[in-house]
């Protein structure tokens, strides 16, 4: 990357590239980006973008939604799919006021003691609500470590895994966490994506390791059969 660190470049190609628009971004409210990184755990931006408006009309805050019965939470989220979401969307706010006031916590663990709430999504509520050092490690941060590195093994492998959790946390920059983990979730879905990789306008195309062994389209491993 002609020495700059890998993070600097990634700031830089999100502040140009980078998705800029979605309702959850530039928020500084936990709540919303809660709601959104839940939403979009399965779930396309396409289609999270209209239940994500929806939620928020009728439950503003975490303490409205924790009030709601849950058959109402479940009613607006039908057609998203995966249901225990839902529920443990339910359960983590009532939690969120009974054990925290209605605020949202800062630190992974704290974050990750919640219902619904997994390590990459603690890393990235903590990261773009707070500003937390905190990496993150979803499916499309996989793909694009695997081949940045060229790392060989199915992801979900417990060594893998460990491995990629090891370089997805030596890199988080000091300075905006979040820009830089939005970043990795933006080129993962918009560039770096599983097939047919647009690796021409990829920022970090000069030392991929996947791309110098013409290895781009065997990372990351395909689960073994
Ligand atoms: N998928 C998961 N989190 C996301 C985010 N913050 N922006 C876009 N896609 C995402």
């Amino acid at each position: 990357l002609n020495g700059q660190p890998f993070a600097d470049v990634l700031v830089r190609w999100q502040k140009q590239h980078g998705r800029q628009t979605l309702p959850w971004q530039h928020t500084g409210d936990a709540y919303k980006v809660w709601l959104s990184e839940v939403m979009l755990q399965q779930t396309q931006v396409a289609t999270v973008l209209a239940y994500y408006a929806k939620f928020l009309q009728v439950y503003p805050t975490v303490a409205d939604l924790a009030a709601a019965p849950e058959q109402d939470v479940m009613q607006l989220w039908a057609g998203l799919g995966y249901y225990t979401r839902a529920r443990n969307l339910h359960a983590c706010a009532k939690q969120v006021v009974a054990r925290f006031g209605g605020q949202f916590p800062h630190t992974v663990a704290e974050l990750e003691s919640l219902p619904g709430i997994g390590e990459s999504t603690a890393g990235a509520i903590a990261s773009l609500a707070y500003g937390v050092q905190a990496p993150i490690l979803d499916g499309n941060v996989k793909r694009v470590f695997c081949r940045y590195y060229g790392v060989e093994g199915y992801p979900e492998q417990s060594a893998i895994k460990k491995s990629l959790w090891r370089i997805a946390a030596g890199n988080v920059p000091v300075a905006q966490p979040g820009v830089y983990n939005q970043a990795l979730m933006d080129l993962g879905a918009t560039c770096c994506v599983p097939r047919n990789p647009n690796c021409a306008a990829c920022p970090l195309m000069k030392s991929c390791e996947a791309l110098r062994k013409g290895m781009v389209g065997l990372l990351p491993t395909p689960k073994p059969k």
